[in-house]
């Protein structure tokens, strides 16, 4: 397999995206194996080359694996029983900075398709873990934080209890539908797909991403006159700050505008769409509440 880690390129030169993304979902119950030496040294190669996001922000990624008689050592790593045998986590130490968190998402989701295109089971967790346990791992700078880990393995046959009732508490298998999320012009008008036409698929691809909570709070309104799509937060009521108050997480909302981000590129990239992200807000007159503008991809660039 020839890798392409740079922005925009492909995860893998025989599976398509589309494929990639569609497979990917949060595991949380793994089979006891170690993840074997290949795969952990294509993994490692791929974040040491993949730092970098496209508002130029930049965070470092380790990680950490144990062998079949170390895993009490990963269990001691703290993600309060939601994740069961991992085989090893992604680290990731995002620097200080205006976009860090959306570039963070961009990269790290990056990295968790490589491992999906890998053949293994991964899980965001931008809550349930220990930030302190993981941060003398990656010796955590001053100027860094570590708003989200993944958890890496062999997926399971079988998923716990607790893994089918968290799925079945944030919904895990819905998704909003496409009227909710994709615009056109201004957020009067929902985006059809035929009139989404070739973009379709990129669009699909930001609509099934994983999300904190499954909240989906990505916003995209096409502007047909420059061909351009406008990426929007939608903030859930409330959540940042009572996630942030109760519980010292990250903002992770903007993780997953970074998600949805990488998503798009890389889809498009695959289909050879053309484009390129600016960031210039438009003024597409009045935005819903507690929505704000994040990103444009212009097309055909
Ligand atoms: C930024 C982010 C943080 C997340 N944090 C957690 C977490 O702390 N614990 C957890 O079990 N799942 C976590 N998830 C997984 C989501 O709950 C999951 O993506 C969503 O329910 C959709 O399910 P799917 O990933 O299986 O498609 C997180 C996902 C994202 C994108």
């Amino acid at each position: 397999m020839i890798f392409l880690p740079k922005r925009g390129g492909r995860i893998t030169n025989q599976t398509p995206v589309t494929e990639i993304i569609k497979k990917r979902y949060s595991c949380r119950t793994y089979n006891q194996t170690p993840i074997d030496k290949d795969q952990q040294a294509s993994l490692e190669g791929f974040l040491s080359e993949n730092s970098t996001g496209p508002f130029g922000e930049s965070a470092r990624f380790k990680l950490i694996t144990a062998t079949a008689e170390e895993q009490n050592d990963l269990k001691d790593l703290g993600t309060y029983g939601v994740i069961k045998n991992p085989a090893g986590f992604i680290i990731g130490a995002a620097k200080d900075g205006p976009s860090n968190l959306e570039d963070f998402g961009y990269t790290m989701e990056k990295s968790i398709l490589f491992a999906t295109g890998l053949g293994l089971g991964t899980c965001w967790l931008g809550g349930t873990f220990t930030k302190s346990a993981f941060a003398g791992k990656i010796d955590l700078q001053a100027d860094e934080s570590i708003p989200a880990v993944t958890a890496v393995g062999h997926i399971a046959p079988q998923k716990s209890l607790l893994e089918k009732t968290m799925r079945w508490g944030a919904g895990a298998d819905s998704r909003k539908p496409r009227q909710m999320l994709f615009f056109r012009n201004t957020f009067d008008q929902p985006l059809t797909p035929e009139a989404a036409g070739e973009w379709n698929i990129p669009l699909e691809m930001v609509r099934i991403g994983p999300s904190a909570s499954n909240q989906q709070p990505w916003r995209i309104v096409r502007h047909a006159e420059n061909d351009t799509f406008h990426f929007y937060l939608q903030r859930t009521q409330r959540y940042q700050t009572r996630n942030r108050i109760l519980f010292g997480m990250a903002d992770l909302q903007l993780v997953d505008m970074g998600i949805a981000m990488c998503h798009f590129e890389i889809t498009a990239a695959d289909l050879g769409l053309a484009g390129e992200w600016r960031f210039d807000e438009p003024d597409i007159g009045q935005l819903p509440d507690q929505t704000r503008y994040v990103a444009s991809w212009e097309a055909g660039i």
